[in-house]
C-alpha cells in the first residue's frame, strides 16, 4: 500500500488503459479523481470498484482539451482531498489517417487531446504540487509511436512525439520542486482504440507475430508499471520513457 493517502487524477480514466490505472493505484491505497467526457455509467461502475477496495474516489467531467476545464478538474480534485499527488496524463484518440488524407479537423482534435491536454496538465497540476510543496509525480501514457514512426496514423505519432518532448523538458524544469515526470510507452494494449484490429483475425495474427512476446498487453500489464513509477520504488525516475511493449519496438526480421 505504498500509495495510501495519496490523490491521484487519471485523465481519460473510465476507459481501457485509464481504468486499469485507476483500479491499480487504487489497489496501493490511493484515492482517485477519474476525469472523463462519456459514458458516465462507465465512470460509476469503476467508482463503485475503487470504493469496494477502500479508497475515495470522485468521477468529473472534464474535457480536458480545453485549459478551463483543466484548472476546474484540479480544483474539483483539491477541493475533494485537500491535495493533490499524482497526475496521469491518459487521455488519447487516434484517427489511423495519413499525411495525405488527415483534415484540418482531425488534426486538431488529435493533438488538443493528447498532446495539449498533456500540456495545460502539466502546467496546473505542476502549480498546484508547487503551492504544496512536498514535490509530485506526473506520468504521461505515451506510445510506442512517440518514437517509433506509425505509417496512416500520423496525427497520433505526431502528439505522442511531442508528449516525448514534454516529459522530457518539463522534468528539467520542475526537477527543482521535486516533480518527477515520466513517459510510459505502450505497445499494442488490448483496449477499444485497438477495437478494429481485434475484430480482425488475420490483423490480429500479423500483429501477434510481429511482437516478440507474441500477443497484446491486457491494460493492467501497463497499470502495475504505472503505479511502480507512482510509488516510493522510483524515487530517482524523471525525464525518460520506460517503453512496455512486450519487446514491439525492437523486433527485427532478422535479414
Ligand atoms: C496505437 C495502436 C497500435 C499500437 C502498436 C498504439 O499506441 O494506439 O493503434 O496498434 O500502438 O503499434
Amino acid at each position: 500500500m505504498d500509495l495510501k493517502g495519496k490523490v491521484a487524477i487519471v485523465t481519460g480514466g473510465n476507459t481501457g488503459i485509464g481504468a486499469g490505472i485507476v483500479l491499480e493505484l487504487a489497489k496501493r491505497g490511493a484515492n482517485i479523481v477519474i476525469d472523463y467526457v462519456v459514458n458516465p455509467q462507465a465512470t460509476e461502475e469503476l467508482e463503485k470498484k475503487v470504493k469496494a477496495l477502500g479508497d475515495q474516489v470522485i468521477g468529473v467531467d472534464a474535457d480536458v482539451s480545453k485549459v478551463s476545464d483543466w484548472q476546474a478538474l484540479v480544483d474539483a480534485a483539491v477541493k475533494q482531498f485537500g491535495h493533490l499527488d499524482i497526475l496521469v496524463n491518459n487521455a488519447g484518440i487516434e484517427t489511423r489517417t495519413s499525411i495525405l488524407d488527415t483534415t484540418e479537423a482531425q488534426y486538431e482534435r488529435v493533438l488538443a487531446i493528447n498532446l495539449k491536454s498533456a500540456f495545460f496538465g502539466t502546467q496546473i497540476a505542476a502549480k498546484q504540487m508547487i503551492k504544496q510543496g512536498k514535490g509530485g509525480r506526473i506520468i504521461n501514457i505515451t506510445s510506442v509511436h512517440e518514437d517509433w514512426p506509425m505509417p496512416n496514423n500520423i496525427p497520433y505519432c505526431l502528439s505522442k512525439g511531442g508528449m516525448r518532448m514534454l516529459t522530457r523538458t518539463s522534468a528539467l524544469e520542475l526537477a527543482k520542486y521535486d516533480i518527477l515526470v515520466t513517459g510510459i510507452g505502450p505497445g499494442a494494449v488490448a483496449t477499444p482504440i485497438n477495437r478494429a484490429t481485434m475484430e480482425n483475425a488475420t490483423l490480429m495474427k500479423e500483429l501477434d507475430t510481429t511482437i516478440p512476446l507474441g500477443r497484446m498487453a491486457q491494460p493492467e500489464e501497463i497499470a502495475r508499471v504505472v503505479a511502480f513509477i507512482a510509488g516510493e520504488g522510483a524515487s530517482y525516475m524523471t525525464a525518460s520513457t520506460v517503453f512496455v511493449d512486450g519487446g514491439l519496438m525492437h523486433q527485427s526480421p532478422g535479414l
